[in-house]
């Protein structure tokens, strides 16, 4: 049984703790008028991300995520490579969604269920996949489930908390 607990829901947590990490930093770090990713350049008359995708976040959301890679690392050794490849398949993903959502012609923050809650997850574990180690079939499941409960109750507290001004 605790076999069964470990495989399916607690190390697929550690596995993508830095993935979750690097999403949620540029929340508290990337907030204020800051210089956007895409310098206000435009594709098709819309932004290329978005103003809501910001230097000073990516910086701090990679670094964050890469400290938490290098924490469990010392635990794990392979986390450090997968940690890696995690992080930046994060804000790979985070853009891709901000991209799309520019596409369709969504403002910055506009509610779009799906494209808000997972690009950054699947990007970040196909960016993994290569390095092995991944949860099973299970334990993915999982984090699927957990990422659509976490990802409102979050932004719900760090709108509650004033660091986002919408609540999701
Ligand atoms: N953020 C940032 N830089 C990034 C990613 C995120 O500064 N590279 C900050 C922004 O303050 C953003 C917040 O984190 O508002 C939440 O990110 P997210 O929910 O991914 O962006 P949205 O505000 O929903 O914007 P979009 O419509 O582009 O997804
Ligand atoms: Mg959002």
């Amino acid at each position: 049984m605790p076999g069964i607990l470990y495989q399916m829901i607690i190390y697929p947590i550690i596995y993508i703790w830095p993935a979750y990490v690097a999403n949620g930093a540029p929340v508290i770090f990337g907030r204020g008028k800051r210089l956007p990713l895409d310098f206000n350049k435009k594709l098709w008359g819309k932004p290329i991300f978005g103003v809501h995708k910001t230097v000073r976040g990516l910086v701090a959301g990679l670094l964050a995520g890469l400290l938490m890679a290098g924490i469990e690392s010392l635990f794990i050794p392979y986390m450090l490579i997968v940690g890696i490849a995690l992080v930046i398949g994060t804000h790979a993903g985070d853009l891709l969604g901000s991209f799309i959502k520019r596409r369709i012609g969504h403002e910055e923050g506009a509610k779009l269920f799906l494209l808000d809650q997972y690009p950054f997850l699947i990007l970040a574990l196909l960016f993994a996949l290569p390095f092995g180690s991944m949860p099973g079939a299970y334990g993915i499941i999982f984090l699927f489930i957990l990422t659509g409960i976490l990802h409102p109750l979050t932004n719900l507290a760090a709108h509650r908390l004033r660091i986002k001004k919408v609540p999701w």
